[in-house]
């Protein structure tokens, strides 16, 4: 049976604010092996795998109620109203859950981040991860981790990967049915420090969804997508050995080949700024004096760097003396999108 709208016999059971309501929390994550292009666009199946952790500590949190009085979506992004693309994008996104169940009645989210948004620390993982199991759950759906990191993705690719706990890998799949990620391992079983160096806590200017489409542009690309499965396997063993020389390596490599490839787009992409460089040397220039470390970054300019937990205190103490880091945010290995109650 289907609801067609707030008048019929079903829409009754979306007025009752307990079934109507719910809140999520959810992380961002960091890629250690980069997802960038997709060979389907609209399903966002991407171009290759991918594998990240989960970064505790930084959280959105997001309520979902439906309300059949309400005549459209409404979005409201750290208590502001969202700019009107925004909320296309979530009201995009909540159709696939009201056609999943079965109804049409108008939703109220409400999302904060407790962390700067937009800026390479992926704000919109976290965010469709939250929203995905909140909408889901407030239209009376039950969906698996399988099913919940598959339509995450359809709102942003990497969010999939902040479904499940810990250090996680996306398969790329060969259609929207087996597209999803998985953990990996839990948070507690590595003790990772992700030390994020902010250099400019101010929006991106070409957001990733925008920056996709670019990357076969590249004549890069094509041999970035072709060595990925080796990347893969490398970053794979060295989580589950807890081995951070080999982690170190292939994580950098990954993130200079995605770099190399947004940088020889056509339009090229610049995400870095000057002070995104000197933390790289830096950082290289530490690990060949002894101090395990290494840098990714996203789509923006701040700088991940990832060490064992015992380094972190020192990896911190040195980053904040580079001209142009602003600010450091420590993060550990963190845990799945989940259910809170209020
Ligand atoms: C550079 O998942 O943000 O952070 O699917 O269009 O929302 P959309 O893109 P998004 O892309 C993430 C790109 C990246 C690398 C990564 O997280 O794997």
């Amino acid at each position: 049976m289907s609801c067609n709208g707030a008048a019929s016999p079903c829409a009754a059971r979306w007025m009752n604010p307990e079934m109507g309501n719910a809140v999520a929390i959810a992380h961002p994550n960091i890629a250690f092996i980069k997802y960038w292009g997709n060979r389907d666009h609209t399903l966002r199946l991407p171009a290759n795998g991918s594998i990240s952790m989960n970064l505790d500590g930084l959280i959105t949190r997001t309520r979902v109620t439906f309300d059949a009085d309400l005549e459209s979506d409404t979005l409201l992004l750290d208590g502001r109203e969202a700019e009107e693309a925004t909320l296309q994008r979530v009201s995009h996104f909540l159709d696939l859950v009201r056609e999943r169940a079965g109804m049409k009645i108008f939703a109220r989210v409400e999302s904060e981040n407790n962390f700067p948004v937009g800026s390479g620390i992926a704000s919109s993982a976290s965010a469709f991860a939250a929203l995905a199991l909140a909408a889901t759950q407030a239209a009376g759906l039950q969906l698996d981790e399988r099913e919940l990191s598959r339509l995450a993705r359809r709102g942003s690719g990497s969010a999939c990967r902040s479904v499940p706990g810990g250090f996680v890998e996306w398969q790329a799949g060969e259609s929207d049915l087996d597209s999803y990620a998985f953990s990996l391992a839990p948070p507690e079983h590595w003790d990772l420090c992700d030390c994020i160096a902010i250099v400019n806590p101010s929006h991106k200017e070409i957001g990733s969804s925008a920056g996709h489409p670019l990357a076969e542009s590249s004549p890069l690309q094509a041999a970035r997508v072709a060595d990925a499965p080796r990347r893969l396997e490398i970053c794979r063993q060295a989580i589950l050995e807890r081995d951070f020389a080999a982690l170190s390596k292939i994580v950098e490599l990954d993130s200079n080949l995605m770099h190399a490839v947004m940088m020889t787009s056509r339009p090229p992409l610049f995400y870095w700024e000057p002070a995104t460089l000197s933390v790289i040397k830096a950082v290289s220039t530490w690990r060949d004096e002894g101090l395990p470390a290494c840098y990714t970054i996203d789509a923006g300019p701040n700088v991940h760097v990832l060490c064992p937990g015992s380094s972190a205190a020192e990896v911190e103490m040195r980053l904040r003396e580079i001209p142009g880091v602003q600010d450091i945010i420590r993060t550990f290995p963190g845990g799945p999108a989940r259910l809170i109650s209020e």
